[in-house]
């Protein structure tokens, strides 16, 4: 079913990433699916993951019959905390999914250490870290392997879109074999409503109109009228009969237009995330440090504030682009937690996070009006009373 521009697209990535190998997928999540079914996940297995992510990324956990075992994250980097990985950890325990959250890279030497003492291999998801540096070295090689997302939210994007990444040839292999025997092309329909979404974005989409176009997406979403990033079907853990599918070729051209642009990119949202530390650390804030041997390459900048609920509900009347990652342990707030063997209170971390943090927008469209603008919306909101 492949196409040049998806091949092309593939090689590219994994050109750029330094990898041997690199397979395109209709969404992330798909990716994430693959790499679990090569990698013989099934029945009675357990996967770690943090208990601050997304459900989409929980899903393929549960497609496969396996359990997703939650891990409560470190507070300042919103990753999981290494000192809790290894009591996780049982004889049915496969994989431990390192998500890099923000685009702030996780403590790969411990988490390393820990995953290789114990024998279960390491899968990076890298939806939200495109580019970000852990000691010199670019997340999404560490790992037997790796899942990138290209949604509209994401660090470059092709409309949605996923990839999973390998060098270990087996495991391609076996990638490979799963994304010929199985994987279905996307629709016609929808892949050209998808090109046309990716106009109307390119169009329209700024960081003052972004509240007000996210209303309407999701609204014609629900309608069926365009292509979203997720669909009621996916709010429950049952895979839908066309989750798997592949890119179509418009994807991977958009796709490799924005590899083009890359470096521009990456340096566009460092230089947005320092201008969030300086502005924020002007007004007062108690910014953390980041250890200076990561590099993180920030898909949006997180921050606290202290009433959510109020800076989420004044942002669209003031033009303000915020984000809500993560709304609950198991984002977004719609999801069934329970269904997915979440139970409150289990990351208590992560649920203080999901209760006062905000993100402000990196990408190419933000600059430094906004940043002052959003630094000075959350500065109005004011700051959780202990970081005050
Ligand atoms: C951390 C994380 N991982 C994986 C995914 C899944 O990516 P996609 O939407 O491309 O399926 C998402 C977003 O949905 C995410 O936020």
């Amino acid at each position: 079913m492949s196409s040049r521009a998806v091949e092309k697209f593939e090689q590219t990535f994994a050109h750029w990433l330094g990898v041997d190998y690199a397979f395109s997928f209709w969404k992330g999540r798909v990716a994430m699916y693959a790499i679990l079914r090569a990698l013989g996940i099934g029945e009675g297995d357990e996967v770690i993951l943090p208990g601050y992510t997304c459900v989409m990324d929980v899903n393929p956990v549960k497609y496969l019959g396996a359990s997703p075992v939650f891990v409560d994250i470190e507070p300042k980097t919103y990753n999981l905390d290494v000192s809790l990985l290894e009591e996780k950890i049982t004889s049915n325990t496969k994989v431990i999914v390192a998500q890099h959250t923000y685009g702030c890279p996780c403590e790969m030497d411990g988490i390393m250490t820990i995953a290789a003492k114990n024998g279960i291999p390491v899968v990076e998801d890298c939806c939200l870290s495109l580019g970000s540096k852990y000691k010199g070295r670019t997340c999404g090689t560490f790992g037997v392997a790796s899942y990138w997302s290209f949604q509209w939210n994401k660090p470059f994007t092709t409309g949605i879109g996923g990839m999973a990444t390998t060098s270990d040839k087996e495991l391609g292999g076996r990638i490979e074999a799963l994304c010929k025997e199985e994987l279905e092309p996307p629709s016609r329909k929808s892949a050209l409503m998808l090109s046309l979404q990716r106009l109307v974005y390119g169009l329209l989409i700024f960081p003052r109109t972004t509240a007000l176009a996210t209303s309407l997406f999701r609204w014609l979403t629900k309608k069926g009228v365009v292509v979203g990033s997720s669909s009621t079907s996916e709010f429950v853990p049952e895979m839908a009969d066309n989750f798997l599918a592949g890119m179509s070729a418009g994807q991977a051209r958009a796709g490799l237009r924005r590899l083009r642009k890359i470096e521009k990119n990456l340096a566009h949202r460092r230089k947005m995330a320092q201008l969030y530390v300086d502005l924020l650390r002007e007004a007062g804030w108690d910014v953390p440090d980041v250890p200076e041997y990561m590099d993180p390459v920030l898909v949006r900048y997180p921050v606290r504030v202290a009433d959510k609920a109020l800076a989420v509900a004044r942002a669209p009347g003031r033009f303000i682009e915020l984000g809500t990652w993560f709304e609950c342990p198991l984002h977004p707030s719609e999801t069934p937690m329970r269904l997915y063997g979440y139970h409150e209170g289990a990351c208590p971390a992560a649920e203080q996070a999901c209760e006062q943090v905000v993100n402000l927008p990196t990408h190419p469209r933000a600059n430094e009006r906004t940043a002052s603008r959003s630094v000075a919306f959350v500065t109005e909101i004011g700051a959780p009373a202990q970081e005050a």
